[in-house]
């Protein structure tokens, strides 16, 4: 009896030690675990577009994509991985139509950008690689998609990650990973 008193007292003790920790300025590794988000869970990056952008005008058949990334990712070096921290961000913007609802081109035959559509996310945090399923980690990379005006939008998610998981740990899941060190240039 008494030990079970003293076990009960110890997990009492447990529970309410990350508790007591968070009233402290660093936060304890307890209590980050508990904060870990998912897939669809990051928070909309509300100043992305003070971001560096890095690649503009990426043509689609009916879009164009333009790419930033957070101050914490523009540090990395080529050939490394992105550091815990890192946002990358992408803009889908759909394709300007003209009077005849045709695709407007460009003088070099570009699509221009009409309405924003989405804000695709990247972002990376320490042991996050633990939230997505067996078979479909992008190392620490966890994804999320939101409206213009940063509401989420309902996607499938093992979808990014099927399509970035390909480019495996060489480039760190990033498609345009040797692009944007070939031009980001000295970003910030
Ligand atoms: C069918 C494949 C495919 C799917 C699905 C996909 N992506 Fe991507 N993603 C790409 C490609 C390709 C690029 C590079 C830009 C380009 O060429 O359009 C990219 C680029 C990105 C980037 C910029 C960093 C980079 O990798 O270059 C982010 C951020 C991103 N995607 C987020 C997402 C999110 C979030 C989802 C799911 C909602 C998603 N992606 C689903 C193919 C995909």
């Amino acid at each position: 009896m008494r030990k079970l008193i003293a076990m009960s007292l110890l997990s009492l003790l447990s529970l309410m030690l990350p508790v007591l920790g968070c009233g402290s300025m660093s936060m304890s590794p307890s209590t980050q675990t508990d904060a870990m988000p998912k897939d669809g869970e990051l928070m909309f990056p509300k100043n992305y577009k003070m971001f560096s952008t890095f690649l503009k005008g990426i043509q689609k058949p009916n879009a164009v994509r333009d790419l930033h990334i957070n101050k914490t990712g523009a540090k990395a070096e080529q050939g490394k991985p992105f550091a815990n921290g890192s946002i990358l961000v992408m803009e889908v913007f759909k394709a300007q139509k003209d009077m005849n609802d045709e695709f407007a081109k460009d003088t070099q035959g570009n699509l221009l950008k009409g309405e924003l559509a989405k804000v695709l996310v990247m972002q990376k945090g320490e042991g996050w690689e633990s939230q997505a399923p067996e078979g479909m980690k992008n190392g620490d990379w966890l994804y999320s998609a939101f409206k213009p005006n940063g509401e989420r939008l309902d996607v499938d998610y093992l979808k990014c990650r099927g399509c970035h998981l390909p480019l495996g740990d060489a480039k760190d899941y990033v498609h345009r990973y040797d692009e944007y060190f070939e031009k980001h240039g000295n970003a910030y």
